[in-house]
């Protein structure tokens, strides 16, 4: 196990990927973890992540200087490196200008860190300070044009300092350093798989649920789904799923759900039929925020009701993500929690009492999919493109009818229809339909005709923070253009959505 602490670099979470390509289990905890905490943790290596700071600046983030005398390995990258400099006795300086993008790296020891690493390599640089007088025992390995320590380390001990990013595509030999780092410097064996994470998870459910009940919100997404079958391995029929027809679904869709999931897995799942209790308080409200506060609210009330209803309950399950959990560090203000609350159940366990399991929250999406591959689960869920809790009420801008909703739910299911034919599902993020509140004039046969207007949404992203709109070929366009014109009555005009995210989010609403 690798420990990567978090000094608030954008490049953190592609560290803990590089660390699992490798096959190594890794975890990214914020700086202010104890050393106690980390000896329980036994990492086998640490990695003190890049930052945003300055390390003489007053408030920039430091972690226990103790973590060097628990004798591992560490490798500090940029101002991680900075830190083990200044923390370990020697000085950093302030360099006159930033040094961004592509360097070559002189190396001086083709051992260690760059076994097998080219003399000359080149290196992603993003720095403004650099160290200056290196700690005792310390020596320099590598350096670039601008930067005489680009690379140092300390033999004995095993602390090893880059100034550039090994962890980014941009240093064209970064994974050959990682996975020195981590298998000769460290000693990690390289065993970490889905299937070894899958029977530690299950284990680890099956010895923290025994014999009580977990409820899990079941939403038909990959994340729910995948918690679903993963919890039920462990401990079968002591969980109990609750899948909350909203009336905000797409084309038969909780049918759709209730089939696959009750032919392949034999899970209790109770279905509740909310359709009017969402669809009631809506009627009128054409405010994007009103709608989610609503949507969100019943939810709440209608899951809290039906879970009320499984006696003795004692956990609640969730499919949080690691992304959701990473704590990272601001620039000035310290530690911050970025923390997404899932699935609208947020206030849920503790207003029911309820403690939360949570088996996939250190895993990337991807991770969670090839964990769905691995645990036998439906190649229809563990492919599904993520879908808004609130549903089609975010996808109908202005009010919500149950006669735009139909025609909403007709125009979706050609798209998906189409773009699952042209195989480009599993390419996109996301892609479906929008409903506009605005009318445009056309012509059927010899017929005026005056009708509603369908956007078409797709995108490609990979984590949803940002998205391109996907360049799908004019001839799938067309091709869904017509049939939705023909097809679905109500619309007369389709337009393509070419907006990318920022400034633009996925979602209209
Ligand atoms: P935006 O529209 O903010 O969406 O670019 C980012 C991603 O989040 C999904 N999304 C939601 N998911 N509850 C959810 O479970 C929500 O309220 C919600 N709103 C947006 C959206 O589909 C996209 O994948």
């Amino acid at each position: 196990m690798i420990l990567i602490i978090d000094f608030g670099s954008q490049y953190n979470q592609l560290i803990a990927r590089r660390v699992r390509e490798c096959h190594v289990y890794c975890q990214i905890e914020p700086p202010h973890i104890g050393v106690d905490e980390i000896r329980t943790l036994k990492p086998e290596g640490i990695i003190l992540s890049g930052g945003p700071s300055s390390i003489y600046e007053e408030g920039s983030p430091k972690i226990d200087k103790a973590i060097f005398d628990l004798e591992i390995p560490v490798l500090g990258i940029c101002y991680g490196m900075h830190f083990m400099v200044n923390a370990l006795g020697g000085t950093v300086k302030g360099a006159g200008k930033r040094e961004y993008g592509f360097a070559e790296l002189v190396i001086d020891q083709a051992e260690g860190l760059f076994k097998g690493v080219d003399k000359r390599t080149t290196c992603w640089m993003s720095h403004g300070d650099s160290a200056e007088k290196l700690p005792a025992g310390f020596e320099n390995i590598g350096s670039t044009e601008n930067t005489e320590a680009g690379a140092i380390f300390h033999r004995e001990k095993k602390f090893y300092g880059v100034q550039f990013h090994p962890e980014v595509e941009h240093t064209s030999e970064g994974r050959t350093m990682l996975r020195n780092f981590l298998s000769d410097i460290c000693g990690c064996e390289q065993t970490w798989t889905m299937k070894s994470f899958a029977q530690d998870a299950i284990a680890r459910i099956r010895e923290t649920v025994k014999d009580k009940k977990v409820i899990l919100g079941l939403s038909g997404g990959v994340d729910s789904s995948v918690t679903a079958l993963l919890i039920h391995k462990a401990v079968g029929k002591h969980l109990t799923c609750i899948f909350v027809d909203n009336g905000l679904l797409r084309k038969n869709e909780g049918e759709k759900l209730e089939k696959v999931l009750k032919q392949h897995l034999d899970i209790n799942i109770r279905f509740v039929n909310a359709e009017d209790q969402f669809l009631t308080p809506l009627a009128g409200v054409t405010d994007p925020e009103k709608k989610r506060k609503i949507i969100g609210k019943v939810f709440m009330d209608v899951f809290e009701a039906e879970a009320q209803k499984i006696e003795d309950a004692e956990f609640l399950a969730q499919g949080t993500l690691y992304p959701d959990i990473i704590e990272s560090v601001s620039a000035f203000g310290g530690p911050t929690a970025v923390i997404k609350s899932h699935h609208n159940v947020g206030g849920l366990p503790e207003k029911m009492k309820l403690k939360l399991v949570e088996p996939l929250k250190y895993l990337f999406k991807d991770e969670v999919r090839a964990l769905g591959e691995e645990i036998g689960l439906e190649d229809e869920l563990v492919w599904r493109q993520p879908f808004p809790g609130p549903g089609l009420a975010i996808r109908i801008i202005g009010e919500i009818t149950k006669e735009r909703l139909s025609v909403l739910r007709e125009v979706d299911a050609v798209l998906l229809e189409e773009i699952r034919k042209s195989g480009y599902y599993k390419k996109l993020w996301q892609s479906f339909a929008v409903l506009l509140p605005i009318k445009s004039v056309g012509i059927m046969g010899d017929q005026r005709t005056y009708e509603n207007i369908a956007a078409i949404r797709a995108v490609t992203s990979t984590d949803a923070m940002t998205a391109d709109w996907a360049r799908l070929p004019y001839e799938l366009l067309g091709g869904i253009s017509n049939r939705i014109i023909n097809e679905v009555r109500g619309v007369n005009r389709v337009v393509y959505d070419i907006s990318s995210k920022p400034p633009s989010t996925i979602e209209w609403e």
